[in-house]
């Protein structure tokens, strides 16, 4: 029998702004679910928040892509929401960007990461959930723990890594996925993960018999949406010990706040700063993008824990660089790299401004005749 692990996700509303998720609105995703499992529907769940964004992490036996389960992951959020509407909390519901629910809660504005496997005899997963950034953000991560051997000591000590690790990329403009395997191909994994904004490392199995080791949430709001409606903070689920990379090589790059695009208003960079859950909230220009990590045992399709993994002075360090890291870059305002790039700002007011300053522009004598690159990538002559 196999055990499936869902992690579905939305900002239906939050308090103080987009700070973190009330608590009413956990509770009442709680009782759905609770009534879930009395039925049968579901084993085992836990509710928490990242930030603004309610997380319902949930075992059951019905596989992934389950109509029953993303119902239910739909209906507890619908039941948040109403919750959300009478306390008046901020941009209540906003992640629920259909009415009506058919068949699959994916493209519907939640996010989604879920795994199926057949449960070893003991079964630690870390299910991480970040606010104020994208999905690309685990792209640097997941490059460290299944690919790097200066990070996970166990792909160059333990046998069983040994063959290392196959990446699902996903090319979230396109809709398109290619397989890389890694060392093999790291060089041109990187090439295409080193663009988080656009490749998304989707899953990760183990190359000598394509275990499922980790999945992340690839949802895209503005993609979907195709305006600006807040980022599309992502969680990820990563299966650990006995084959699989220790818990502790896991969480290993998340020692390092790297940069990640999110932040105030989803248009700025900023150091993605490792929590434990009594700081998962955000104040500070909305920020900076935090990062928790839930340590859970699964064992007949039961959720055993969690541990607040990141709730430890282990990493202490890498919070105050990510203070450092934000009080630097902040200083620069509207200015890039802070701010993202012209076809990340294209969802914002970007394309508002630039249609009305349109006539203004003279042509200029260059000397040369430039050459445009458009966001196809070709190159066009001006007129
Ligand atoms: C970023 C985020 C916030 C909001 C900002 C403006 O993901 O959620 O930074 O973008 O607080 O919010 P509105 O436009 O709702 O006033
Ligand atoms: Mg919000
Ligand atoms: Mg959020």
């Amino acid at each position: 029998r196999t055990t499936t692990v869902s992690v579905i996700k939305a900002d239906i509303g939050s308090l103080a702004g987009h700070h973190r998720v009330h608590p009413d609105t956990i509770l009442a995703a709680s009782r759905v679910l609770a009534e879930a499992k009395r039925k049968g529907v579901i084993k085992s769940f836990y509710v928490t928040n990242a930030g603004d964004d309610l997380q319902l992490i949930m075992t059951h036996f019905k596989g992934v892509d389950n109509p029953e389960i993303h119902e239910l992951a739909w209906t507890a959020f619908r039941e948040a929401t109403k919750v959300a509407k009478d306390l008046g909390l901020y941009a209540a519901g906003q992640d629920l960007l259909s009415d009506a629910f058919s068949g699959n809660i994916r493209g519907l504005g939640p996010g989604v990461a879920e795994m199926e496997f057949v449960e070893r005899p003991s079964e630690p997963i870390v299910v991480f959930m970040a606010d104020k950034t994208e999905p690309g953000a685990f792209n640097l991560p997941l490059y460290k723990i299944f690919a790097d051997p200066f990070n996970t000591a166990g792909l160059v000590i333990d046998p069983r890594l040994h063959d290392g690790f196959i990446f699902e990329v996903l090319d979230v403009f396109e809709g398109k996925a290619v397989e890389l395997r890694a060392p093999e191909e790291i060089y041109d994994l990187l090439a295409l993960i080193g663009t988080p904004s656009r490749y998304v490392v989707k899953r990760v199995y183990r190359k000598s018999d394509r275990e499922i080791a980790a999945v992340v949430s690839s949802e895209r709001l503005s993609l979907i949406a195709g305006r600006y409606v807040g980022k599309d903070d992502p969680v990820m689920i990563v299966r650990a010990q006995s084959g699989f990379p220790a818990v502790g090589e896991v969480l290993e790059p998340f020692a390092f706040p790297h940069l990640v695009a999110g932040w105030m208003r989803g248009s700025h960079h900023g150091p993605l700063m490792p929590v434990g859950l009594k700081d998962s909230k955000v104040s500070r220009f909305d920020g900076p993008p935090r990062v928790i990590a839930l340590g859970f045992q699964v064992k007949n399709g039961e959720l055993i824990g969690p541990a607040d993994l990141f709730d430890d002075p282990a990493f202490d360090e890498a919070r105050r660089q990510a203070q450092m890291i934000a009080d630097y870059i902040r200083r620069h305002g509207p200015f890039m790299p802070h701010r993202l790039g012209p076809e990340e700002m294209e969802y914002t007011t970007l394309p508002e401004v630039l249609k009305r300053l349109k006539d203004r522009f003279k042509p200029v004598e260059m000397g040369y005749k430039p050459k445009v690159k458009h966001e196809s990538g070709e190159a066009a002559d001006v007129d």
